[in-house]
């Protein structure tokens, strides 16, 4: 039986063929397709600049840096990829975290309590694709001061209220890693920003803090994305809407199969106001472990998105003094079954018949 994996990274003979042309006729790094990827990113999400750098880390802490956050707060998620945390830190910052909700995304309500007299910025990650609440996280930074960099290394494409994450905030951060719902064929990242101060220094920082070419005024990174990179994005980028929406139908069809199942919890679904773009389709079970062993001898991969929170990892041992049991309880009960947008609805199906099994032999 062939094995339905947990996602299928899509590289079409299109894109081999912009890299081989790019690699043949383009510098190899600050090449045309570098910057013209950038014009059809900032153009796809909505903002009036988008620069490109190696990779979401990258986007993170060139933002956070840009945004002025050395010496200060940032106010983030215990339940994301350590990345976002990470960066704050490498920015010179103080990753503070406040707790998820039900929604496995930062709580507006913990945020609130998290602020101090030395808070700079927010740092809501929209976790599987799934936007934060943005009016609350508006409201929380415009009565703080504060300044909102979005994670949205998961969630390309998604929208809150009209507009595309990576264009609420003053920044937004984005991940081209190959597991995402789009990649360049690589590592690689994006910033997005309508504000030109803030656009200029991550171009600047991303390209060793370059005024020319050996005058140097900032203390900056070799952060860029190489051009060959930028030619698969292009390509990439064009397929986006369409590979969100199978995925947001795979998403319904998961939904629509998996209600009253054993006691899954389901993910929150789409509405007006809020659309995902299930990046990943983790659902919830007190059974998850067995689930996952249950499911793996089907031929059924899965995955988990995470194991730790950020303050149970090793590299933040002793650093963090709160307890986010939401966070605690969500990483040991959450488990991301198939979810990619060749995933076929008959594969969908034998996901939630294989699932439906486990359950009536469990419980
Ligand atoms: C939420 C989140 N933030 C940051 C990152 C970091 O991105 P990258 O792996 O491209 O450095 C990732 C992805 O890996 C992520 O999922």
């Amino acid at each position: 039986m062939e094995r339905i994996p947990i996602c299928k990274p899509a590289m079409d003979e299109e894109m081999i063929a912009a890299a081989s042309d790019a690699l043949r006729n383009e510098a190899l790094v600050n090449g045309e397709s570098v910057f013209k990827f950038e014009e059809e990113f900032a153009q796809f999400i909505g903002t009036k600049y988008a620069v490109s750098v190696s990779s979401g880390t990258d986007a993170l802490i060139l933002s956070l840096i840009a945004a002025g956050v050395k010496g200060s707060e940032v106010v983030t998620t215990p339940f994301t990829f350590i990345a976002s945390a990470n960066a704050v830190l490498h920015a010179g910052g103080r990753p503070v975290l406040a707790d998820i909700w039900e929604d496995c995304n930062l709580s507006p309500f913990e945020t609130r309590r998290a602020i101090t007299e030395s808070t700079k910025a927010l740092l809501p990650v929209h976790i599987f694709g799934r936007p934060c609440e943005m009016d609350d996280f508006k409201d929380i930074a415009e009565e703080n001061n504060l300044i909102i960099v979005e994670d949205a290394c998961q969630a390309h494409g998604a929208s809150y209220g009209g507009k595309k994450v990576g264009a609420i905030g003053e920044i937004g951060c984005f991940s081209f890693y190959p597991t995402k719902n789009m990649t360049v064929g690589g590592d690689g990242g994006m910033v997005t920003t309508d504000n030109e101060d803030i656009a200029m220094t991550v171009r600047k920082l991303r390209d060793c803090g370059r005024r020319e070419r050996y005058l140097h005024d900032a203390h900056g990174f070799t952060s860029r994305l190489n051009t060959v990179n930028a030619a698969i994005g292009r390509v990439q980028l064009k397929r986006l809407d369409a590979w969100n929406a199978s995925r947001i139908r795979n998403a319904q069809l998961y939904a629509r199969l998996l209600k009253d199942m054993g006691d899954i919890v389901l993910p929150p679904m789409n509405d007006d106001k809020v659309k995902g773009v299930f990046h990943l389709f983790a659902v919830r079970t007190s059974y998850r472990n067995d689930l996952q062993t249950y499911l793996n001898e089907k031929g059924i991969a899965t995955a988990i998105h995470y194991p730790l929170p950020v303050h149970k990892q090793p590299a933040f041992d002793g650093y963090f003094e709160g307890v986010y049991p939401v966070s605690e309880r969500v990483s040991q009960q959450t488990i991301s079954l198939p979810m990619f947008p060749s995933l076929s609805e008959e594969e969908v199906r034998t996901v939630c018949e294989s699932i439906g099994d486990f359950f009536r032999k469990t419980t």
